[in-house]
């Protein structure tokens, strides 16, 4: 695990668990409005991670694929918070993200957003997002890079690599 540049941290998962794990600790770190985008190529753990963030943040039932429904609506019982589960994959013009209402949706203020692909939106993700990239490494290891523009968010990040690797 190396920190990059003062707002990012990189680190390495051993398996499908390990990916699910750090998203439950990020998910049980998320305490009001938040848009994660998860970047990388097909299979490269997205959906995993989502499925964990999901599970962190309460949501009652467990996060699939929403690569179908484009978006997938979840609650948590304690607060009646939403948390939206975007998959941006077959998205291919401004109009689509028109139909979905994506702008409206990251701007929720009581939602959390999980968008997959959001560099097929990218002018959508503002400053305050976290940024997980993943790069598969080989079958069963990925590198996630958590990243944000923004430092109140950076505490987010700080938190889960202390709770994740304690430093
Ligand atoms: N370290 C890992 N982290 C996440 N997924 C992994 C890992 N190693 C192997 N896998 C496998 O990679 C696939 C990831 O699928 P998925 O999360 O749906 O990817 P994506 O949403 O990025 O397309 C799953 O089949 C999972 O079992
Ligand atoms: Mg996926």
């Amino acid at each position: 695990m190396a920190q990059l540049e003062p707002l990012s941290f990189e680190c390495t998962s051993h398996s499908e668990e390990q990916t699910q794990r750090l998203g439950a600790r990020l998910g049980a770190l998320l305490t009001g409005h938040a848009v994660i985008a998860l970047q990388g190529p097909l299979g490269a753990g997205k959906t995993c991670f989502a499925r964990g963030v999901g599970q962190g943040w309460g949501a009652q039932q467990v996060l699939r694929s929403p690569t179908f429904t484009i978006v997938q609506q979840h609650r948590r019982e304690v607060d009646d918070a939403v948390l939206y589960h975007i998959d941006l994959y077959r998205i291919n013009s401004e109009e689509e993200l028109l139909t979905i209402g994506l702008a409206e949706l990251l701007d929720d203020e009581r939602s959390v957003s999980i968008v997959e692909w959001p560099e097929r939106a990218s002018h959508l993700i503002g400053s305050e997002a976290i940024r997980v990239r993943f790069i598969p490494i080989s079958e069963t290891k990925r590198q996630l890079t958590f990243s944000t523009q923004d430092t109140r968010t950076w505490q987010i990040l700080l938190a889960l690599r202390k709770g994740a690797f304690g430093v």
